[in-house]
């Protein structure tokens, strides 16, 4: 990529592979059930197979590297021998998969590899400093990363190092920015798919941008939030998933002792301060729910935010809040949609989901939908041709909107400049 302002990033096509081993880190981080643990939704792993193929022809020996979540910010306890499976079906070739990152079996199987082979290797987030280094407590820079177990055994395997997990970006780990130090290091055609569609959408958002911001992910939300309000990128935060229960609590509202309880033992009450700080900023940007969906008896009741509280969950909005941001969403000229409104895989709480995903795919405004269960949704409720862009990535994606220079194009800048 060398247009002047754009990232200059070695591409994939600018190294030779034939007997080469290459290291290549994937996000094929896909939803799974919360019950059987099995993968929902394969788009991922699909949008992967362009870069995956393009190595194997070439005679590359590829090692590929990836993570996987659970159901809420890191767990990520999950094998990815489902993840190999599928790939082996969608690409017409074995992938062998070994349940270890970088130990000597996980070595031993890279150093086996023939031209054309490809082995999958176990979660990224076995090792724990995939994600401390990137968290606050430890914040390692991309050169003291090369002490880390992954970086210390796998990049002496390796040739190259090819990134094509842009929904990753946003993970300063050091599977995403440490191997660029000392391997020759390029990017893959996903990567730079995501980075010119969004590109188009930042250099110029259509007003009002507004952002649906659901889910359980809400780090990410709140890591973002922020700056798209400090930079103006956003005019409408819709909030609804864990997101909009927050926001509710920081105005004063008493859910109930359960879905308090659930707020905290999953420390989400930490961002109650810094929602407060947001609605006294900016009050008239965010559009908060006006009521709430819950279970009785199996069915499905509703409660006015002025009724609470209740002693529910709420995996669900109400019917007058889907109205509301219905509304907000007819009028905006561009749609950002990460985090689905509610848990819609149950379908006494699909309608929150259903309804908005319906009324962003007919809206008029130009729409863009990240993130792993967003693009379950938007596969289960509508035609995803109706929405403009579909990004693999969530996090990724509304860190890249907000205008942060993300932690792994840094990287593949400072590589490009040293190769
Ligand atoms: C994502 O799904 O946003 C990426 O795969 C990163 O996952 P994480 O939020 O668990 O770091």
């Amino acid at each position: 990529m060398e247009t002047p302002g754009k990232p200059r990033i070695r591409s994939i096509e600018d190294f030779e592979y034939q007997g080469k081993t290459v290291l290549l880190r994937v996000d094929i981080n896909s939803p799974i059930d919360p019950v059987s643990k099995k993968i929902v939704n394969d788009n991922r792993i699909t949008m992967s197979l362009p870069t995956i193929e393009y190595l194997v022809r070439k005679g590359a020996k590829v090692a590929m590297i990836a993570h996987q979540g659970d159901t809420l910010d890191y767990q990520n306890l999950i094998p990815l021998a489902e993840h190999a499976e599928k790939l082996s079906q969608k690409l017409g070739m074995a992938v062998a998969y070994i349940d270890d990152v970088a130990g000597p079996a996980a070595q031993a199987v890279v150093k086996s590899l023939r031209p054309g082979q490809i082995v999958l290797l176990g979660n990224l987030r076995y090792l724990a400093e995939e994600i401390s280094s990137f968290e606050n407590v430890v914040k390692l820079k991309p050169e003291e990363m090369l002490h880390t177990f992954l970086v210390r055994h796998l990049a002496p395997l390796a040739d190259y190092y090819v990134n094509d997990a842009f929904a990753a970006a946003h993970r300063s780990a050091p599977s995403m920015v440490a191997f660029q130090e000392l391997l020759p290091s390029a990017a893959g055609f996903l990567f730079f798919n995501e980075i010119s569609a969004l590109t188009k959408v930042l250099e110029g958002p259509e007003r009002p941008a507004v952002f649906v911001l659901g889910g359980l992910k809400i780090s990410d939300a709140y890591g973002m939030m922020e700056q798209v309000l400090k930079r103006g990128t956003a005019d409408r935060i819709l909030a609804c998933g864990v997101t909009g229960m927050v926001m509710l609590m920081a105005k004063g509202y008493k859910l109930g002792q359960a879905a308090e309880k659930f707020l905290k033992d999953r420390s989400l009450d930490v961002f109650l301060e810094q929602s407060k700080e947001f609605l006294r900023d900016y009050p008239d940007k965010f559009v908060l729910p006006l009521d709430l969906a819950y279970e009785q008896e199996g069915r499905r009741m509703e409660v006015g935010i002025e009724q609470l509280p209740v002693e529910a969950m709420f995996p669900d909005i109400g019917r007058r809040t889907i109205e509301l941001f219905k509304q907000e969403i007819g009028r905006a000229g561009t749609i950002f949609v990460n985090g689905p409104a509610g848990v819609y895989e149950n379908p006494l709480f699909a309608e929150g989901t259903r309804e908005l995903w319906t009324a962003i795919a007919k809206a008029k405004g130009y729409s863009v939908v990240g993130g792993g269960d967003s693009v379950s949704a938007t596969e289960k409720f509508v035609d995803p041709k109706q929405i403009n862009y579909i990004c693999t990535a969530g996090g990724a994606m509304v860190r890249f909107l907000s205008g942060d220079k993300l932690p792994l194009i840094a990287a593949m800048e400072k590589a490009y400049q040293r190769q």
